[in-house]
């Protein structure tokens, strides 16, 4: 088949790939031309774990462009463009409403519209009147991908969710999408088909789950930390029983990136405008327990050095997690920033994050404070603490007797509780986790 997907960002440009992947002929479109350009050539414009290699694999039957009009011929249009985070915490909706009003005058009778992107639960029932005039079908096709696992939650999803119109267009756009992910829906993948509101809804409802679970074991941290217990062991404990499950259960720093966050601010913001805002108030404490959790690593470091300023602190993680350069708000970046501004000479470290963060250290006027390296060891050298703040495996499986002789004090604050406490400890530190003493 032949496919555009609008919007080349994380989701769209993944998403391209795997459409070729699975034999369709894919016509890849965004408003940004360096980011065009460097797809074309075949190079991811991020980290990605399997992500160049799809590219490369299927470039023949992928082509990258800035022009609209090469939507015309193709029957199936994806949307995937970003809805940020608006001032007022709502979705901002801008590029979702301009890739629908540019793609409009380029489709054709009998064409599917598949909606991409996170948005306020509404948004496919207005959108659905603006192209149904055009003899075109719309329907909303949430994506559920974890960014460092990006290309394997595309081809082999937990489950495939469709929001579909009523009656027979309901029907068609079903057929339709069964066609283009029939190599997916042979590995017996979950399909579920309902209406425009419950697609919409499972993914937010799905992202404010996760981001409660993270929250809650994040207060059960808090707890830990007054009362002597250890939350690792806690999420075990509780984790062995099937209905709650071990997994989101990592006390730490909390959730960052490009989709919880705004997530669950933007479902509030909807729930508001729908007058039930009260249903969703337990996400505001969701949010608020997360934000407490990188200032408590500050609060972690102060207790340990007394005045922060003109101390050296080394951040090992500048990405939101480990295995992307995604630095949308970064916990870790986040941490580094407040040091810096406290007086700390910081020098924060990370196999990839350190290359974006470089701009936006500078934008914040912070760079005479907080440096970013590739090489965490040299960023350790001569500190006075170390902060563990994305768990990346090269961090997890250092050498602690050799990190403490690069270090003018032996303290760690283990931000993601990802070391082996009692290595550190033997190799002379002190060891500060989240939640575990
Ligand atoms: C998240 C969801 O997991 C995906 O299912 C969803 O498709 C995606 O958002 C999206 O809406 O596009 P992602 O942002 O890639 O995916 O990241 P997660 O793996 O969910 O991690 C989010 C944050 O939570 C990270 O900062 C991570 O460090 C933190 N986290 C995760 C914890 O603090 N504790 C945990 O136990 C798990």
């Amino acid at each position: 088949m032949k496919i555009s997907v609008i919007g080349c960002g994380y989701l769209g440009a993944v998403h391209a790939a795997s459409m070729a992947e699975l034999g369709h002929e894919v016509i890849g479109i965004d408003v940004d031309p360096a980011r065009i350009e460097s797809l074309q050539q075949g190079i991811a414009p991020f980290h990605e774990p399997g992500f160049d290699a799809l590219l490369k694999k299927n470039a023949s039957r992928l082509t990258f462009i800035t022009d609209m009009s090469a939507a015309a011929g193709a029957s199936v249009h994806f949307v995937a463009v970003g809805t940020p985070q608006a001032a007022d915490g709502s979705a901002d909706m801008t590029y979702v409403n301009g890739a629908i009003e540019g793609l409009l005058p380029y489709l054709a009778e009998g064409d599917l519209v598949v909606g991409k992107s996170t948005v306020p639960v509404g948004t496919a029932e207005r959108l659905s009147e603006l192209v149904t005039p055009t003899g075109a079908i719309l329907m909303w096709n949430p994506e559920f991908l974890r960014e460092g696992f990006a290309v394997e939650d595309t081809l082999s999803p937990d489950r495939l969710v469709y929001g579909v119109p009523e009656g027979t267009d309901g029907d068609t756009a079903t057929a339709a999408l069964d066609q283009v992910y029939a190599e997916i829906l042979a590995k017996d993948t979950p399909r579920l088909v309902m209406n425009f509101a419950t697609a919409e809804l499972v993914k937010v409802a799905a992202n404010s789950f996760l981001a409660t679970k993270i929250s809650f074991i994040n207060a059960m941290a808090e707890i830990a930390d007054v009362t002597g217990a250890n939350v690792t062991q806690l999420a075990d404990a509780i984790g062995y029983d099937t209905r709650i499950g071990r997994r989101f259960l990592n006390a730490g720093i909390g959730f960052g990136g490009g989709c919880l966050p705004k997530d669950i601010r933007g479902f509030v913001a909807r729930a508001e405008e729908l007058g039930v805002g009260e249903a969703l108030s337990f996400l505001k404490d969701v949010d608020d327990i997360n934000l407490r959790r990188r200032a408590r690593v500050v609060d972690v470091l102060a207790e340990e050095l007394g005045d922060l300023s003109g101390k050296t602190i080394a951040v090992w993680g500048i990405s939101f997690k480990p295995d992307s350069d995604d630095i949308r708000d970064s916990p870790a970046l986040d941490i580094a920033e407040t040091l810096a501004r406290s007086g700390a000479k910081v020098v924060s470290a990370d196999p990839e994050g350190w290359k974006p963060a470089q701009a936006r250290v500078e934008r914040a006027g912070l760079s005479a404070s907080l440096t970013t390296t590739s090489d965490h060891r040299a960023a350790t050298t001569g500190a006075d603490a170390l902060v563990i703040a994305t768990e990346w495996n090269v961090f997890q499986n250092e050498d602690a007797t050799a990190i403490g002789e690069l270090m003018a004090q032996k303290l760690v604050v283990d931000g993601r509780n990802c070391l082996d406490a009692d290595a550190w400890k033997a190799a002379g530190f002190r060891y500060r986790g989240m939640g575990r003493a």
